[in-house]
């Protein structure tokens, strides 16, 4: 997929706190790392993240929430900034196979959990309350199902006796700074 002495060109969508696309920055900063973001995407015109890609002089667009507006201009920017992998980070939209299918580049997400197990929401609270022992984090291709394609990298953790949502939380976000860059670095 790369091309000699350039790197993937990456987007990453987010809608929040933006952690996980600042860790793919850093990451991306290395020498030997294989991509570069070039365009971050929010649906929300508040989010954190925006103020790191604003930061790093990455190209960032707040598109309003409205899903087809989103999708539409999401599909010209990625074609003009020529990319090649999208990223979600904490986009909490689910995109439609529409675009899935017309954008014809691979989508990649982050989910707090191993998955198949605990799809979707609260993840923490819900590992916990079913008494696991461990969870984690899942770098997966989007497909047209929710969390279901297939998997690139997991890691995991063992939850304590005395973790809470809020803790177990902390520790898999570090882990899914580490997963996000790594799987990036595997399929570029
Ligand atoms: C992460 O826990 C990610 O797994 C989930 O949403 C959260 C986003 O965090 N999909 P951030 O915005 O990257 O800090």
């Amino acid at each position: 997929m790369v091309a000699l002495n350039s790197k993937s060109k990456v987007a990453v969508f987010i809608s929040g706190r933006g952690s996980n696309l600042k860790a793919l920055i850093k990451n991306s900063k290395l020498k030997r790392s294989k991509y570069k973001v070039s365009l971050v995407l929010s649906n929300k015109s508040n989010a954190k993240g925006l103020d790191f890609a604003k930061k790093n002089k990455i190209k960032n667009y707040f598109i309003e929430k409205k899903l087809s507006t989103f999708e539409n201009r999401a599909l010209k920017l990625i074609r003009i900034h020529k990319i090649q992998i999208i990223c979600l980070a904490g986009f909490m939209r689910i995109l439609s196979s529409n675009f899935i299918k017309k954008v014809s580049i691979p989508i990649l997400n982050i989910h707090p959990s191993l998955l198949p197990k605990l799809k979707g929401l609260n993840t923490h609270e819900r590992a916990i309350k079913a008494k696991y022992k461990f969870s984690g984090c899942t770098v997966h291709y989007v497909n047209e199902k929710l969390d279901s394609g297939k998997t690139i990298i997991q890691k995991k953790v063992k939850i304590l006796k005395s973790d809470n949502p809020i803790t177990l939380a902390k520790k898999i976000l570090k882990l899914e700074h580490k997963a996000y860059a790594e799987a990036l670095e595997k399929i570029v």
